[in-house]
């Protein structure tokens, strides 16, 4: 690897610790949507835009932007190129997760310019603020905004503490009222890129450091609500009872039933958070709710999957006399890549790597769920050790962050060279 390269790997791995070092918790790496963290990491995060040489503003959602205009020859018609990712994070979250996607963008965009390529279209940078979806039941909110899918954002939505999203935005500064006006038009665009950790073993099995996302899974969000009766432990027999937390126990095995049925789809099922009450030990849980994070690769076998667990719902609410319900919280469909895009990132792979990379499907959630209604969406994925992520264990090799921003800004001049007029 030559001292440029060298040089690269040392400043993605600075920026990472120094986002990592933005936090809620003291020892460990929490930073949700519109929290004081979220503008500290904002503010940091335009800095480097700014040093990049980008025009850089926050829009209404709380997202940075940072603009490269277009140079030289005749720009096709002031379109844009969109590059980006989130910096908010899980809790006990993984320092890569979204933030490397950001970090690669502006590295890009510096290579870019020192290498005084000549761009038909202008470059944007895109720091979302809320991807994740963990402070609010919303997610992908920044680049939900960014494409203009405002019609199922819930501004009424509350987080823990009952703040509404609308609340959240107003204390941070932003008016939620012109959100709408932060929308592009597909025709302003000329595509959406992103680099993310891979989240996953499939790249570090292959021994490779790179990989080109065919399609983002299937993805449903849910909260299931049992409601049974409160009743002393000790004077009520077993039969009888309408123990909601007894009942909840048997439907998350039937998920994990129903899940294994639809693995040749690739489906999973989990259940991340419980709530029950009232919550004391000698007391019959009267009420447990939870949440379902069901996905798929196909939008077929989710929803089949999702329809399967409501019919055993209602068996099992019957069988042990308590009221179930499943509200879907959030629904995403397969978002594919577009093969325009996924060519020119394999290209520029196998000539940054000198190896072919390995094209696959993106199990976890990103930006381009939102961002493929808008525009055509690509992904390059970077290796991350055993696949670990959403967990303070994730890593990945300075060496391999560094190929991912070569690797993209390679990218972004093929697409400049077949965008450029006369191409
Ligand atoms: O849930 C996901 O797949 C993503 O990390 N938000
Ligand atoms: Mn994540
Ligand atoms: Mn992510």
């Amino acid at each position: 690897m030559n001292t440029g390269t060298q040089a690269l790997a040392k400043r993605a791995e600075a920026m990472i610790d120094a986002l990592a070092s933005i936090s809620a918790e003291p020892d460990r790496l929490t930073r949700l949507y519109l929290s004081e963290e979220h503008r500290q990491a904002a503010t940091l995060v335009g800095e480097w835009m700014r040093q990049a040489g980008l025009k850089v503003r926050m829009d209404a959602a709380g997202s940075m932007r940072g603009e490269l205009p277009a140079t030289g020859g005749t720009p096709d018609g002031g379109r844009r190129l969109l590059i980006g990712s989130h910096i908010d994070t899980v809790i006990d979250a993984g320092r890569y997760d979204g933030t490397l996607g950001v970090i690669a963008g502006i590295l890009a965009a510096e290579d870019l310019r020192a290498r005084d390529v000549t761009l038909p279209f202008a470059l944007e940078i895109l720091a979302f603020g809320d991807e994740e979806g963990v402070r609010f039941p919303q997610t992908l909110i920044g680049s939900s905004i960014v494409a203009g899918q405002t019609s199922d954002l819930r501004l009424d939505a509350t987080d823990a503490q009952g703040v509404t999203i609308r609340d959240a935005l107003l204390a941070f500064g932003c008016d939620p009222d012109t959100l709408d006006s932060e929308a592009y038009e597909s025709r302003d665009v000329a595509g959406f890129l992103e680099v993310h950790i891979e989240q996953g073993p499939v790249l570090d099995r292959a021994s490779q450091p790179l990989g080109v996302v065919s399609a983002i899974a299937s993805q449903g969000r849910y909260r299931l609500r049992v409601k049974g009766e409160a009743g002393h432990a000790g004077t009520v027999p077993m039969t009888g009872r309408r123990d909601a937390l007894a009942a909840a126990a048997q439907i998350m095995l039937e998920i994990e039933t129903v899940a294994s049925r639809y693995a040749r789809e690739s489906c999973v099922a989990t259940v991340g958070e419980i709530s029950v009450s009232p919550g004391a030990s000698n007391v019959i849980p009267a009420l447990a709710e939870f949440s379902l994070d069901l996905r798929a690769a196909t939008d077929n076998a989710r929803t089949g999957a999702a329809g399967d667990i409501r019919e055993r719902l209602r068996d099992i609410g019957v069988r042990r006399g308590v009221l179930v319900n499943m509200e879907t919280v959030h629904e995403t469909p397969v978002a594919t890549c577009a093969p325009r895009l996924t060519r020119a990132i394999a290209d520029a792979i196998e000539n940054v790597t000198g190896t072919e990379p390995v094209t696959m499907m993106s199990g976890a959630g990103h930006d381009g769920q939102s961002m493929v209604n808008l525009t055509d969406i690509g992904m390059i994925f970077v290796r991350c050790r055993a696949g670990i992520s959403h967990n303070p264990l994730e890593h990945v090799e300075p060496d391999d962050m560094a190929h991912a921003v070569l690797a993209l800004s390679e990218t972004i001049q093929r697409l400049a060279r077949d965008d450029a007029p006369n191409s």
